[in-house]
């Protein structure tokens, strides 16, 4: 008992860093459902393969009784690399490899198959298609002398092949979701994946997808400057939408705030207004903060002081701003709580929980749901920091950057 509960605390403040990303352990969810990996074997030949020129792959749990039909695809996220060097090291990982890649992963949040966990989806095709390309399931190249394989929309194509083979092409309904990079890539590909299946009920859902060309805390564009590298380098430009690219330059249309007008299908923005990951892989980053001024803040926002807050009180504004158009549509969903978090649909905790965070009084697993099956129109904007308090938000240990 005494170890359960200790491995439970130890779980929660348990963090890896990861190069332009990061991974949060939440508490383990109780007897959680195991999904096997399986490689796509048709890749090889469509050269839809990974960092490394291994076979790509996903972990499927079949529907059931009326969700047999359904089908849910959840694009993994993991950040990206931006050059030959991060790239390199990325292909030694699970994120560039699927020899490298664990073989079972755990089926929590909008992936669970209980319907106590996840009330809308439980009894859908479930597929989690794992990232191994490093530009959000978008880029097209080789580098021959790094022995680099940039081909995230060949894998995208090809998962999407082998799931319509395989049942998908029956569906009567889907919904394509992501979170992080992989929210960023449900973005991206909505409307292909709607134009897969024609005349099905097809939404998209976006998880911590609203990476901001936010300014610094020096003044510089961090992330811009990391996406221009990751488009160039990947060759992202030839699968970004045609109609964005008459408009402006490819690094500009990989941003949300350009890339919103162009999706027709019915999309859903789940994001936390003071999302983590931005805060310190964009705005506060070690370049930008050399004397750590935002260490403490980045960590805890318990530990940022009024002047930090009103820095990303600002940053909050802008990702208002950003979906101001992309609200006046009613087939949109919003749900923008004013919480430290990154990515909210996996977990369960801040899926569908107890206590989990909540808008109007509604968990976002009840938002998502009611917005999908068109029970209700959702747009759900939070007031300002820190007036919520159902937000679950990331604690950092010190270690950590
Ligand atoms: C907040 O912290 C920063 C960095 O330590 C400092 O420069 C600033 O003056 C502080 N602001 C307030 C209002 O305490």
């Amino acid at each position: 008992m005494k170890i359960s509960w200790l491995l439970g605390v130890v779980a929660l403040v348990l963090i890896m860093s990861w190069v332009h990303g990061f991974e949060v352990t939440a508490a383990p969810s109780v007897n959680p459902l195991l999904v096997g990996l399986t490689l796509i074997p048709s890749a090889a030949d469509k050269g839809a393969v990974c960092l490394d020129g291994t076979l790509p792959g996903y972990h499927l749990h079949r529907g059931s009784g009326s969700g047999v039909n359904s089908w849910l695809i959840q694009l993994e996220g993991g950040g990206w690399c931006n050059d030959i060097s991060t790239c390199v090291f990325r292909k030694k990982t699970r994120r560039g490899s699927s020899n490298l890649m664990e073989k079972v992963v755990e089926f929590t949040g909008i992936l669970s198959n209980k319907p106590e966990e996840n009330p809308g989806f439980y009894n859908w095709n479930r597929v989690k298609v794992r990232y191994c390309d490093g530009a959000s399931f978008s880029g097209e190249g080789y580098n021959q002398a790094a022995g680099l394989f940039f081909r995230g929309q060949r894998i995208w194509t090809a998962a999407m092949e082998d799931l319509m083979s395989i049942g998908m092409r029956n569906a009567d309904q889907a919904l394509l979701s992501g979170c992080s990079a992989g929210g960023l890539a449900s973005m991206l590909h909505c409307d292909e994946f709607r134009s897969l299946l024609p005349g099905t009920k097809v939404k998209c859902l976006a998880d911590a997808g609203l990476f901001l060309d936010a300014v610094d805390v020096a003044g510089g564009h961090t992330l811009r400057s990391f996406f221009e590298g990751v488009v160039n380098l990947q060759g992202v430009s030839v699968n970004l939408p045609a109609a964005c690219m008459n408009h402006m330059d490819a690094t500009s249309c990989f941003f949300p705030e350009n890339l919103l007008a162009y999706i027709q299908t019915p999309l859903f923005l789940l994001n936390a207004a003071y999302d983590v990951w931005q805060l310190q892989e964009s705005l506060a980053t070690k370049r930008a903060d050399p004397h750590g001024y935002w260490q403490e803040c980045k960590l805890n926002n318990a530990n940022c002081n009024s002047s930090q807050i009103q820095f990303l009180n600002g940053f909050r504004n802008q990702m208002l701003n950003s979906v101001k158009e992309f609200s006046s549509s009613k087939e949109n969903g919003l749900f923008i709580n004013s919480c430290f978090a990154h990515c909210q649909t996996e977990r369960q905790d801040t899926w569908f929980a107890k206590d989990s965070p909540r808008l109007a009084n509604k968990e976002i697993a009840t938002s998502v749901g009611e917005w999908y099956f068109d029970q209700a129109g959702v747009q759900a904007i939070d007031c300002q920091y820190p007036c919520d308090k159902t937000c679950h938000n990331l604690v950092f240990s010190r270690n950590h950057h």
